[in-house]
């Protein structure tokens, strides 16, 4: 059997769980840190079930047309392209969102954005009418807080004219199209004067250097516009945070996410803004995620 092209040996057939434990090590042997997981949301895709299905699969023979599909995309994967662009979708707050290589995929550490809007708008600390989300990518904040504040319009920008279309078609798919603005552009220049009362943003905040040091996956794969801000990483909170200002009601909240490295820096640029209440929510990790204050 050839390394990377698993095929069907004489008296032997390649059922959904002989291609599951072969693809498992086929996989971690070529660098995935994820490779169990990576293996069967790829089979599952090609089979059209969910994930799940696949336990009461094992001893079935898929056939040559999926096995054909599947090896395709598990050549794709070992070659270092994310599992979220080889699907087309990802997870975020438990809501599915299209993503395409014009677009971040959505990470975990981001829903705490989503947790401290939230969490803001439960302790009556704001009652949002308006809420812009900057730097909208394939829509997941805006998208997602609109699922959950049915009260409020958004207004979501992007300098990707190519990502809007994602998040067109993401907030479609998640009926608040009706609710949300996409507008193109740089930071917050599409508000166009109109106010709103919460501006949350994951803005590009990786420096040159640590996107040299990073992953394959994530650099030869994700758009360096949607992760890298410049020399130092603050940057672009070097230009959002002074115009956030001039965005927000008074007493409206900005709400930031940005790396455990930069948290202690985005918090003293809040402050020397005149930022209230700046304070600093940890990940699930326990590292410090999202900074936030109060115009
Ligand atoms: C880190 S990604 C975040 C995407 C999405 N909000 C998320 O959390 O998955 C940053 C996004 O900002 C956009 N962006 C980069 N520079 C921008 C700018 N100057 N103005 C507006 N958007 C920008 C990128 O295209 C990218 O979609």
């Amino acid at each position: 059997m050839s390394q990377d092209q698993p095929s069907k040996a004489d008296n032997d057939v390649w059922t959904i769980g002989k291609l599951i434990n072969w693809t498992h090590q086929y996989l971690t042997d070529s660098g995935s840190t994820s490779a169990r997981l990576d293996t069967e949301v790829l089979l599952a895709e090609v089979l059209g079930c969910q994930r799940i299905m696949l336990y009461t699969r094992f001893d079935e023979d898929p056939g040559d047309a999926v096995r054909t599909n599947f090896r395709e995309l598990v050549k794709q994967r070992a070659a270092g392209c994310p599992v979220a662009y080889l699907v087309g979708h990802k997870e975020f707050f438990s809501l599915k969102f299209q993503v395409t290589t014009d677009t971040l995929i959505p990470r975990p550490d981001t829903e705490e954005a989503v947790q401290v809007v939230l969490d803001l708008v439960k302790g009556e600390q704001v009652q949002p009418n308006r809420i812009a989300d900057i730097g909208t990518g394939s829509g997941v904040l805006a998208i997602t807080l609109a699922t959950e504040l049915p009260e409020t319009q958004f207004l979501a920008t992007d300098i990707s004219a190519a990502a809007l279309q994602v998040a067109t078609s993401n907030a479609q798919a998640h009926a608040v199209a009706d609710r949300v603005q996409f507008r193109a552009g740089d930071l917050c220049e599409p508000l166009q004067g109109e106010m709103v009362d919460l501006l949350v943003s994951n803005p590009p905040y990786v420096s040159t250097a640590e996107l040299e040091q990073s992953s394959c996956e994530v650099k030869d794969y994700e758009p360096h516009q949607a992760l890298v801000s410049g020399p130092t990483g603050m940057e672009i909170y070097e230009r959002l945070v002074p115009e956030a200002i001039t965005c927000l009601t008074p007493a409206g909240w900005l709400v930031l996410e940005t790396s455990p490295m930069l948290a202690d820096s985005l918090k003293t640029l809040l402050t020397q803004h005149a930022f209230k209440n700046v304070t600093v929510r940890q990940d699930l990790a326990g590292h410090p995620r999202i900074v936030y204050g109060q115009r």
